[in-house]
């Protein structure tokens, strides 16, 4: 199995500005590689809290890290996270999407170049499937999840091509889906036809974006002062949330009659525009990512 590169390593140390005993969560740890950097820098004395929505990640974290008495793991969708129990933070960080080891488990079901089960839940221990998603929801929620989710021009033909498909015989298996959008869609163009179909279908069955939206103002409220929290995202639907939500706290309140300033803000941006992924970083992913960090001033 290919491990996972991490994305802009340097980049998210240097945005983090880790320094000895500080307390850290890595929301998205997933096989450990930005997490092994910061425990390095943070040392014995800090505490480093791992959390994952994927098992097989936090079964890996456990090998990984095993002998490290100060980190800690959590099984849980970040939007989940109990604060009262892990207290206030100096750092969190969030690297989005899906994990190199998710997309190359054949069984995982998440990629359209492996045939395997139609399943991408990140967190095995859901219910809801893609398989579900495709066979049981109507043609329309089904359009407005491709266009939406995945930007997606064609998606009422896509969509009714799959309607007309599942009533034929479901579609449980990545290649059907794939088959399906590649023979609805006009050959040609950079990507593989079904890039943007199957992006919109594992975003809706892990809510991706929804987590994300409800998993950002807690993390916010619970760093210390100086504390940062940096985020790297993969694709514009992901970056648009933080870019807003980042916005929204750097900017000061105004009082709605005199337009006068009534508060300053209490973060600031560390960087005005996102730090980008390289063209010839080794992993792929890495040419869409944006990072952003922001800092609380008190
Ligand atoms: C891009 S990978 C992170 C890779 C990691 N930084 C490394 O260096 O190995 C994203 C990870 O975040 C996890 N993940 C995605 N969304 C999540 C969420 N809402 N809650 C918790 N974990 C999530 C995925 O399961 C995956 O393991």
């Amino acid at each position: 199995m290919k491990l996972h590169q991490p994305v802009l390593l340097e980049e998210t140390i240097s945005s983090l500005n880790l320094k000895s005993g500080e307390i850290v969560i890595d929301m998205t740890a997933g096989y450990g590689g930005h997490s092994a950097e910061i425990l390095k820098i943070i040392g014995e004395s800090g505490r480093l809290i791992l959390v994952d929505r994927d098992n097989n990640a936090i079964r890996e974290l456990r090998k990984k890290f095993g002998n490290y008495a100060n980190v800690e793991y959590i099984h849980s969708n970040f939007a989940d996270i109990d604060y009262g129990k892990i207290g206030r933070v100096d750092k969190i960080l969030m690297d989005l999407g899906v994990s190199s080891p998710q997309l190359d488990e054949s069984d995982r079901g998440f990629s359209f170049n492996k045939d395997a089960k139609l399943d991408m839940r990140m967190d095995q221990s859901q219910n809801l499937t893609a398989k579900d998603i495709v066979n049981e929801y109507t043609e329309d929620n089904l359009a407005n999840i491709i266009y939406r989710y995945g930007e997606e021009k064609r998606s009422r033909k896509i969509a009714s091509e799959i309607v007309k498909h599942r009533e034929e015989t479901p579609i449980t298996t990545t290649k059907q889906l794939a088959d399906i959008v590649e023979n609805c869609l006009p050959r040609g163009g950079k990507i593989h036809p079904a890039t943007r179909t199957f992006q919109a279908i594992r975003i809706a069955t892990n809510h991706e974006l929804e987590s994300i939206e409800l998993a950002l103002p807690d993390a916010i409220d619970s760093l210390k002062s100086r504390g940062r929290l940096t985020v790297i995202s993969f694709h514009s639907l992901e970056d648009r949330i933080v870019k807003r939500f980042f916005k929204s706290l750097v900017e000061a309140q105004k009082d709605l009659v005199t337009g006068r300033e009534i508060e300053s803000p209490n973060f600031r941006l560390i960087n005005k525009k996102p730090l980008k992924g390289s063209l010839i970083d080794d992993n792929p992913r890495a040419r869409s990512a944006k990072l952003r960090t922001i800092e609380k001033i008190n």
